[in-house]
């Protein structure tokens, strides 16, 4: 096959249709089946538009309800997962420890293929539970079983906080996991579709999926966000503190986007909602400072290349300001995705088996 046009990265290369999103880069637009997903993010629940992705409508109030007992029944973690997770070194990071948590639900409960949508739910409703568990064992505290009166969302923030968490808390994270739950073929939901082309099994394709989030270059850069602003520290110090790290050749977090040429859509409300939220915060104040000298030396350094606030950059503000600790911003970032993931999974079940070609340098053997 004589065919040199490599796309490093696979860039600009289509590789599948899905009815599940548009991810339009020229115009920043973000659409969940014929959705707007910021109108998605302000008026509905992560419930309700993970029902939307799956079922491939926005839920009725029987359908909703369904789907919430649904997820609530199974929001615990069988004894085994909880000894295992014990057993994991306390200095793991915690979407080390979330893959493996994921990784051992992997009993026959999850074998059959296609996967179903009970084992999509099941999934779903554990992937929260792992963290908070994981999250209170680190903290000290004994975990809390799921409430199954609360929502998805309210209810992760109540295992996490170990108390009844602010209305104004869980809309804000409400948003910011409807505007995360589905991206387009995404680096982490394009590894999970690789696995499931194999037609291997769910939690394997979803174990791949939290690997490749887990990258600063992916899903692990809102926690290297507010790294960043905390080194920056003052007004002052954020034009000399950004040129020192572009003159090095380095990459700014929360900045630049494959497919965006423009502002990353997600951003812009999350950056609404993170006003809403922070008040008069200096350091949201400091946040939105490094971002009007980011984006200026972005178009200096590298003016043949238009790089945009992406969504990590107020995904961190908004969960600083709901109270999670840097360490769970990614693990959050798996809670939402995780309905992605099922998602394409659900649609790509039956399709071909992933397997590009490379182009050989070395030499033939006589
Ligand atoms: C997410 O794909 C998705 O949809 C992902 C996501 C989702 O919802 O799933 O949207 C979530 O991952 C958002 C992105 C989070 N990552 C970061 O914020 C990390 C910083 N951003 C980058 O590393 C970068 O922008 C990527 C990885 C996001 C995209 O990189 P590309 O498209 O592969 O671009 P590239 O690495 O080929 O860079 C092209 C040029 C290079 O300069 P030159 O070598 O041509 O001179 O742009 C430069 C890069 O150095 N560049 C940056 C930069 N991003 C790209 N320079 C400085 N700072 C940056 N952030």
């Amino acid at each position: 096959m004589e065919n040199n046009l490599i796309s490093l990265g696979l860039e600009n290369v289509v590789v599948a249709q899905t009815d599940l999103s548009l991810v339009d880069g020229q115009n920043g637009l973000l659409v969940y089946r014929n959705h707007w997903a910021s109108d998605l993010a302000l008026n509905h629940t992560f419930e309700e538009v993970a029902h939307l992705l799956w079922y491939g409508h926005l839920p009725n109030a029987e359908e909703a309800k369904a789907l919430h007992d649904k997820l609530a029944a199974q929001r615990e973690l069988p004894a085994f997962v909880k000894a295992a997770l014990d057993a994991i070194p306390a200095d793991t990071d915690m979407m080390s420890a979330l893959r493996t948590g994921v990784s051992l639900l992997g009993t026959e409960d999850f074998a059959a293929w296609p996967p179903t949508l009970e084992q999509v739910i099941a999934l779903t409703a554990k992937v929260p539970t792992l963290v908070a568990y994981r999250y209170a064992r680190l903290e000290g505290r004994e975990p809390l079983a799921p409430r199954a009166d609360l929502g998805h969302t309210a209810n992760y923030l109540y295992m996490l906080k170990g108390q009844e968490p602010q209305a104004a808390h869980v809309r804000a994270l409400d948003a910011y996991l409807i505007l995360t739950q589905e991206h387009g073929l995404n680096a982490s939901t394009f590894a999970g579709r690789v696995v499931a082309s194999t037609r291997s099994d769910l939690i394997s394709s979803v174990t791949a999926a939290i690997g490749a989030l887990k990258g600063p270059l992916h899903g692990g850069a809102p926690s290297e966000v507010t790294e960043m602003i905390e080194a920056i520290g003052t007004k002052e110090n954020a034009e000399p503190w950004l040129r020192a790290k572009l003159e090095a050749g380095e990459r700014l977090m929360g900045f630049g986007h494959r497919v965006y040429r423009t502002y990353d859509p997600r951003a812009k409300a999350l950056s609404t909602i993170a006003t809403g939220l922070a008040g008069d915060d200096p350091w949201f104040a400091l946040a939105v400072h490094v971002e009007e000298v980011g984006l200026r030396l972005l178009k200096e350094f590298k003016p043949n290349r238009p790089l945009n606030t992406n969504v990590e950059f107020y995904a961190a503000a908004v969960m600083r300001a709901i109270g999670l600790p840097d360490e769970l911003f990614t693990p959050s970032f798996a809670v939402s995705r995780t309905v992605g993931w099922c998602a394409h999974i659900l649609e790509a079940a039956q399709g071909k088996i992933i397997r590009p070609q490379s182009t050989y340098t070395g030499i033939m053997p006589e």
